[in-house]
């Protein structure tokens, strides 16, 4: 993904995407409706107010202060077995937890550096778990926005925070989301939030659009205590469509199930902070084989509980 990123430069510049002002309480207009089919993203720009970005990015710091790595320490070190860090992965559907960057601990299970710079994200389920994310994610208009684009039954079934740390950032390569959150049909969304401004320099999502339209490529599942991929087709990336997704921090970008998208490393003096939910239409079949799986005593809600306030 880094050999198309530089590509790309070196031949002059790049593609701009479509981009709209997010419309009044989430509601889609016609144009974003058509876009969002055509391309497989929509990018649209101040859908959440700075002020709820910057309270979710403190609430993100109160967590990971409040957060002692020693328990979990020996499964990310140098020396921890994959075993465990899959058991510490697969677990975390239904809970709060903690995923380093590589080599944040060293081998005796100290971090390299603060603890506040080791953390790669923060998963997979504040958004029903703490009250601010919950706030952060269920908005009405964020409702309307899923029915605007036709999710039936819109379930909140993943988030994640992710901190893409200034120089140690790490690539994230060509990948679509209903790989690793697979329904029958396919429905997963993802809903991911600039919380501040996302460029080219601090490793902002790239994307193929209209690629949404070919297969899917892999599926992710768990077989018995591991986790494997599955080969699904061959068709290679599109590779020479790619187009950087730049959004100002409060922008909200779609993202469909079959996207392929990914960021480039962080190499900046800046983070760059981004918040996703993922969403699927409960009138789906949820695999019991996928990764991410939930405790009963949690059901999977949709948008805009009732009694939670929420900041936009
Ligand atoms: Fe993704």
């Amino acid at each position: 993904m880094l050999d198309t990123a530089e590509t790309l430069k070196r031949r002059g510049g790049t593609r701009e995407p479509a981009r709209f002002a997010a419309p009044p309480e989430g509601r889609l207009t016609p144009e974003m409706q058509t876009a969002f089919r055509r391309d497989g993203f929509l990018l649209l720009e101040d859908m959440v107010p700075p002020e709820a970005c910057d309270a979710l990015m403190a609430r993100a710091e109160v967590l990971v202060e409040g957060f002692d790595p020693s328990g979990i320490a020996s499964i990310f070190s140098t020396r921890g077995q994959v075993h465990g860090r899959d058991r510490y992965f697969q677990d975390s559907g239904d809970k709060i937890r903690f995923f380093f960057e590589e080599e944040a601990f060293d081998e005796s299970g100290e971090l390299r550096q603060a603890k506040a710079l080791s953390i790669n994200k923060i998963g997979h389920a504040q958004h029903d778990l703490d009250p601010v994310f919950a706030a952060f994610s269920r908005s009405e208009a964020l409702g309307a926005v899923a029915a605007g684009i036709g999710i039936a039954e819109p379930l909140l079934l993943q988030s994640m925070y992710i901190f893409k740390q200034p120089r140690i950032g790490g690539e994230v390569g060509w990948h679509q989301d209903s790989t690793f959150l697979y329904t029958e049909p396919l429905s997963v969304i993802g809903f991911w939030f600039a919380l501040e401004d996302a460029t080219l320099e601090n490793g902002c999502l790239w994307a193929l659009p209209g690629a949404h339209e070919g297969p899917l490529r892999q599926r992710w599942r768990r077989e018995c205590e591991a986790l494997m991929m599955d080969q699904l087709d061959a068709t290679p990336w599109p590779e020479e469509t790619a187009v950087p997704l730049e959004a100002r921090k409060g922008s909200l970008v779609l993202l469909h199930g079959k996207l392929p998208h990914g960021s480039l490393p962080n190499r900046s003096a800046r983070s760059r902070h981004a918040y996703t939910l993922h969403v699927i239409d409960g009138a789906c079949r949820y695999p019991a084989d996928n990764w991410l799986q939930r405790d009963a005593g949690l059901p999977l809600r949709g948008f805009a509980a009732r009694g939670v306030q929420t900041p936009y």
